[in-house]
């Protein structure tokens, strides 16, 4: 692996105040995991106080607006986000897709609304059951990919440094069931082959491509041991600080491994 392997918690909907103690504990687990990087995207509210308080962990939101501020009732843009704390943002999460009908095009602005903030990105992308079934899911990730990214050399030269990919089959999120090694494998080394193609040999190397979708301390160690794996997007399981830091712990033993 090129870099650290980074392991990020999306809390999703989940955290009140009472979280805090938690993302406290995170945080010091983390200053005994170096050779990890470690970081949280908890909801908008727990931004600033996460922020506050960490030391070792990066944070981050769930989501951004493409635009820099306006008349857009109950949305939040990067500049705001960075402003509270959030030193990256994830875009393009299938539930995004799915429950606010995000679009490529609309993945592709918030995209150049985070760069433009100075904010670091990971980018989600993943396949319906259906896609996968009928053979398509590799054509159907690159084409999603290709399209959320922004046009241009100078543009993709730019995004590809503070880029990180996540690959999300949509059918392995909170079910329990997570991708095969061998597929995840597979789609790693794809995404790989379209990075390069896109950002040059070179930098497209050292995009980081996470696995998220069920990921658990069980079976932590063989995913992230798989081939172009360079981290894990964790839902659920990085709710309490025992589950995460073991993920993270079975990162840094797959990495020395
Ligand atoms: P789970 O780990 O709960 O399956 O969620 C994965 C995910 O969507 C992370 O972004």
């Amino acid at each position: 692996m090129p870099q650290r392997p980074y392991i990020v918690g999306n809390w999703k909907m989940h955290g009140t105040r009472a979280m805090l103690s938690e993302a406290r504990a995170i945080d010091r687990a983390a200053q005994r995991h170096m050779k990890v990087e470690v970081a949280i995207a908890p909801p908008y509210t727990l931004i600033h106080p996460v922020h506050r308080e960490a030391e070792q962990i990066g944070v981050g939101a769930q989501d951004c607006h493409h635009e820099d501020g306006g008349a857009h009732t109950g949305d939040i843009s990067a500049v705001m986000v960075a402003d509270a704390g959030a030193k990256f943002v994830i875009l393009g999460h299938s539930e995004r897709r799915q429950n606010h009908g995000e679009s490529d095009a609309i993945i592709r602005a918030k995209v150049e609304a985070a760069l433009a903030a100075g904010l670091r990105i990971i980018l989600c992308c993943g396949e319906s059951d259906k896609t996968r079934e009928a053979g398509k899911a590799v054509s159907f990730v690159k084409r999603q990919l290709k399209a959320s990214l922004p046009v241009g050399h100078e543009a993709l030269a730019a995004a590809s440094e503070r880029l990180t990919i996540a690959y999300e089959p949509i059918w392995a999120i909170g079910t329990g069931n997570s991708a095969t090694v061998e597929d995840i494998a597979e789609m790693h080394r794809e995404i790989r082959t379209l990075l390069v193609e896109l950002f040059g040999e070179e930098q497209g190397a050292e995009v980081r491509i996470l696995y998220g979708g069920s990921v658990k301390p069980e079976n932590a160690g063989q995913i992230l041991s798989a081939p172009e794996v360079g981290g894990a997007l964790v839902g659920g399981a990085s709710l309490t600080v025992d589950s995460f830091m073991s993920i993270a712990l079975a990162a840094a033993e797959a990495d020395e491994g």
